[in-house]
C-alpha cells in the first residue's frame, strides 16, 4: 500500500500521520507532504517531534515537501487532514488520474469530528496525537498491512 499524507505545512500533522502509519504497518510505502511551501525542507515542528517521540514515534529523519501533480501517479491513496488540504489536492488533479483522496478523519470513528485540527494553531498536540492514532488504526484495518500495487 502506498500512502501520502498531505497538511498544509508538512511539518505537524502529516508527518506525525507518517510516523505513526509507518511504525504500525512497516511494509507500507508512506511518505507525507504540504499545499503550502513555507517549510520546505524543514524537519517536523519540534513540540511535535517531542510529543510523538514521547509515545515512541521518531519522526526526526523526516523533511517537509511540497505536495506535486505527479504525486497522483506515485500513491495508492492520498489521505488529507482537513477541508482545505482537500480542495488543495484536488485542483491539482491531473486528467484521467483517478487516485482517491480522502479525509483521514473518514476512518476515524463516528463523533470524533470530521477534520484533524491543526495543532499549530490549537496547541494541542497530545488532541492532535490521539486522533492521528485512531484515525491510522481505522486506515490500516481498512487496507490491511500487506503491500497492494492496485
Ligand atoms: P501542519 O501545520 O499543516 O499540520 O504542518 C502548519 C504548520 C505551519 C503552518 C501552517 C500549518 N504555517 O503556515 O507556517
Amino acid at each position: 500500500m502506498r500512502v501520502l499524507f498531505v497538511c498544509l505545512g508538512n511539518i505537524c500533522r502529516s508527518p506525525a500521520a507518517e510516523g505513526v502509519v509507518r511504525t504500525r504497518a512497516p511494509d507500507w510505502d508512506t511518505d507525507s507532504a504540504g499545499t503550502g511551501n513555507w517549510h520546505v525542507g524543514e524537519t517536523p515542528y519540534p513540540p511535535m517531534q517531542k510529543a510523538a517521540l514521547a509515545r515512541g514515534i521518531d519522526i526526526s529523519d523526516l523533511r517537509a515537501r511540497q505536495f506535486r501533480p505527479g504525486d497522483f501517479d506515485r500513491f495508492d491513496l492520498i489521505v488529507v487532514m482537513d477541508r482545505e488540504n482537500l480542495e488543495a489536492v484536488e485542483r491539482q488533479r491531473p486528467m484521467g488520474r483517478t487516485t482517491p483522496v480522502k479525509l483521514f478523519t473518514d476512518f476515524g470513528p463516528e463523533g470524533a469530528g470530521d477534520i484533524v485540527p491543526d495543532p499549530y494553531y490549537t496547541r494541542d498536540f497530545e488532541g492532535c496525537l490521539n486522533l492521528i492514532e485512531t484515525c491510522a488504526d481505522g486506515l490500516i484495518l481498512s487496507y490491511g498491512t500487506s503491500p497492494r500495487q492496485s
